[in-house]
């Protein structure tokens, strides 16, 4: 028994886990000279932003495919102007990325999630929604699962967004041979972050701040050049969504919806391949 729970502790080391990490060791600050800080015993994360800087912190390992969760608090109050990102992306010029970007609004205004995948180095397939709560209040929990099917976002576990592989029906590229960090950052954007850039960050308000916990990534660590993953690396392997959960994603997208890239015809007069495909 002891020998088998030896041999699953170590297991589950290499795949990553699904244990929670921990600031200090899994993760780099790697941006905003001391701003960002490790607290709690390496539980909490915060990330600051004043006039001289915002700050920004990334994974130590990369992955290639899995799922990862984080709970995040957003800036608290007056959030105009500023952005909170909080992605997966791999390097050079034909990356690819999966992103989570907050942008921040005036104290009673709403948040707006924004959403983007890129393949083979190429994005543009943004969808923005409004959340069914202020994520400024507390803690909630976003997630990616990134299988060789498809790549879901949630928020608190409620599906909000879903790019397939349709490499085959469409010749779109899939996210399937790049390794990936996960980065986090805070900054002021304001040029375009909050009504297009007509609402600027209120520096009086310096420095904003946005919280970090419970990080957690199951998920196949990309070392030596290769990731060993398989369908017994978790059960995000084969999660897709059923019906339920399709239900849910309809909800999200009729209720809380601001943008979609696939309906904009102005940009896109013939909608993307992969538009006619979304449910
Ligand atoms: C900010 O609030 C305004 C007014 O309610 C809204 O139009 C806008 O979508 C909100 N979010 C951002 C990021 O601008």
């Amino acid at each position: 028994m002891a020998k088998l729970a030896i041999l699953a502790v170590f297991v589950l080391g290499l795949l990553g886990g699904g244990a929670r990490a921990n600031f200090f060791t899994d993760i780099d600050v790697t941006w905003g000279g001391g701003r960002a800080k490790v607290l709690e015993n390496g539980n909490l994360l915060q990330l600051v932003l004043d006039r001289t800087s915002g700050s920004g912190f990334q994974s130590k390992r990369e992955y290639l495919y899995g799922r990862v969760d984080m709970d995040i608090k957003l800036v608290a109050g007056n959030s105009a102007g500023t952005v909170s990102a909080y992605y997966l992306s791999s390097l050079g010029p034909t990356h690819d990325e999966i992103d989570f970007e907050f942008l921040g609004n005036l104290t009673g205004d709403p948040v707006i999630l924004h959403t983007n995948v890129f393949s083979q180095g190429k994005g543009s397939r943004e969808q923005q929604f409004y959340l069914w709560f202020d994520p400024r209040l507390q803690f909630h929990t976003y997630s990616i699962v990134w299988n060789p099917q498809q790549i879901l976002f949630y928020v608190d576990g409620t599906p909000i967004r879903e790019f397939r592989n349709l490499e085959r029906e469409t010749g779109v590229p899939y996210l399937k041979s790049q390794p990936m960090r996960l980065y986090s950052s805070l900054w002021s954007a304001d040029d375009w972050a909050t009504r297009g850039g007509l609402v600027k960050t209120d520096w009086s308000k310096a420095p904003f701040v946005s919280y970090y916990r419970n990080y957690r990534a199951d998920a196949c660590v990309w070392a030596g050049g290769r990731s060993a993953c398989s369908p017994a690396s978790g059960t995000w392997w084969d999660q897709s969504l059923d019906a339920a959960a399709a239900q849910k994603l309809r909800w999200v997208r009729q209720n809380y919806m601001v943008y979609d890239y696939c309906t904009d015809r102005r940009r896109y007069p013939q909608p993307p391949p992969e538009c006619a495909y979304s449910r």
